[in-house]
């Protein structure tokens, strides 16, 4: 099999060295990738954006299976042109990926399947939406109905919140586009959880559940990034919780794009918030996360090539995936400064006596070979993932090989899964 991925971040160096064990492999390329990538795969200089370059490629090389990994790709229709051209993408189409690119439409499907969420109201004019803001007090939630990279979403603890939030998105245009209509939403509580399915467009298999750190600070504070840490499995979601997802919220969502013509194929990613009255979804994405998939792909026993290529055949029905009993804690390596401004080309010390401890394996993102040096090159530069028989020992093994590297321009969150670590070591009664 001649497999392309797509993307350049700490995701696609994981699905790259998955796929890089695969018996099934004959060549792996990246595109663009990144020097992590280019251990296992060989990297081609054309963007995630770049539907015309990338489909050109994928013939001109005979590739047989394109993975992309962030959702960019997705929503501007890869796996349309990929499809037209007859070449197999383990990813959803520009209308099944809307999912994640639209908030409405992802709310309209949970209405339309029954599937639990928080109730919402959509608003196109900031009038109509302050009112309504006015009327059901806080706290309450604001969302821009376009992809914003994780900053169209406030949790307004007042009214006045909501109201700048409104203010900024619809008549400041601070988003641009994508903030032009927004969903107005029900405050939910409780202890976030993300689980993730692989999906033929008919048949859903589970494909592991992850909790993530979003915020830039320890105790979970500061600003909002893509990531800083994950850990899997996450003790909240409990395998009976995660079978409740996989019925209420996962298989729901693929019957009703299936019944209105538009069938997901790739990975679902449910964002779920546990309140007490059971998982109720936050948002869905039509892609792995990332850091997520850093501590999910090390998990995987089985083969991760013949599943990606049984949901793009539409097989996964008596489809059986092996997960190993491990736990893995991912954490990020980030740019002084993240996810503000920050410094670009910084050099990284050597990563060997990191990649050396044992259950410990390093992932590339925002990292840059110049004249034989590395340098980080983005905000989010590396990805250290351990493993362990749990979550513990999986912390330990991540965090000495943290702290074999070199990098003093970094910074990274010393508290990764302290909520599950705590858990663990202190078990309520
Ligand atoms: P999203 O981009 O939709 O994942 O939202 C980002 C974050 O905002 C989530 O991870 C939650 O922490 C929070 N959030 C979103 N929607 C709600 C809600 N309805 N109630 C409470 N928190 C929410
Ligand atoms: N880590 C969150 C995401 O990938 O969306």
């Amino acid at each position: 099999m001649r497999v392309l991925v797509v993307g350049a971040g700490g995701r696609e160096h994981a699905l790259c060295w998955a796929l890089a064990a695969s018996p099934l492999l004959t060549t792996l390329w990246c595109a663009p990738g990144n020097p992590g990538t280019a251990q296992v795969a060989r990297n081609v200089p054309i963007g995630v954006q770049d539907v015309a370059a990338l489909v050109t490629f994928a013939r001109e090389n005979a590739v047989d299976l394109v993975v992309p990994g962030p959702e960019a790709p997705l929503v501007a229709g890869l796996a349309d042109a990929l499809g037209l051209a007859g070449i197999a993408c383990c990813g959803p189409s520009a209308a099944a990926a809307r999912l994640e690119g639209s908030k409405s439409f992802a709310k309209s499907v949970c209405d339309a399947a029954g599937i639990p969420t928080a109730r919402w109201e959509r608003f196109s004019d900031a009038t109509a939406a302050r009112d309504f803001v006015r009327r059901r007090g806080a706290p309450i939630v604001v969302k821009a109905d376009g992809l914003a990279a994780g900053k169209g979403v406030v949790v307004a603890a007042s009214v006045a919140e909501a109201e700048a939030a409104i203010a900024d998105f619809m008549q400041a245009h601070t988003l641009g586009e994508a903030g032009e209509t927004v969903v107005i939403e029900e405050c939910l509580f409780g202890e976030e959880a993300s689980l993730f399915a692989l999906c033929d467009g008919t048949h859903a298999i589970p494909f592991g559940a992850a909790q993530d750190h979003k915020r830039a600070g320890e105790g979970d504070t500061g600003p909002n990034t893509g990531g800083m840490g994950a850990y899997s499995p996450p003790p909240a979601l409990t395998p009976a919780l995660q079978q409740a997802g996989m019925d209420r919220i996962i298989r729901p969502a693929l019957a009703e794009l299936a019944r209105q013509g538009t069938p997901f194929r790739g990975i679902l990613y449910a964002g779920l918030i546990l309140t007490a009255d059971g998982p109720k979804l936050i948002e869905f994405n039509a892609r792995l996360g990332d850091p997520e998939a850093q501590c999910l792909l090390p998990r995987l026993h089985s083969d991760l090539l013949p599943a990606l290529l049984a949901a793009c055949d539409g097989e996964l029905r008596d489809f059986d995936l092996r997960w190993k009993p491990d736990a893995t804690l991912a954490v990020v390596m980030a740019a002084r400064g993240y996810p503000g401004t920050y410094a670009r080309h910084t050099p990284i010390g050597d990563l060997r006596a990191a990649e050396a401890v044992p259950g410990a394996l390093v992932f590339h993102a925002g990292t840059e070979m110049r004249d034989g040096q590395l340098v980080s090159s983005g905000g989010r530069v590396l990805t250290v993932c351990g493993s362990g028989p749990d979550l513990a020992a999986a912390h330990d093994a991540a965090y000495r090989a943290v702290a074999a590297i070199h990098w003093p321009d970094g910074f990274w969150r010393r508290d990764i899964g302290w909520r599950a670590l705590a858990g663990d070591r202190n078990p309520k009664p």
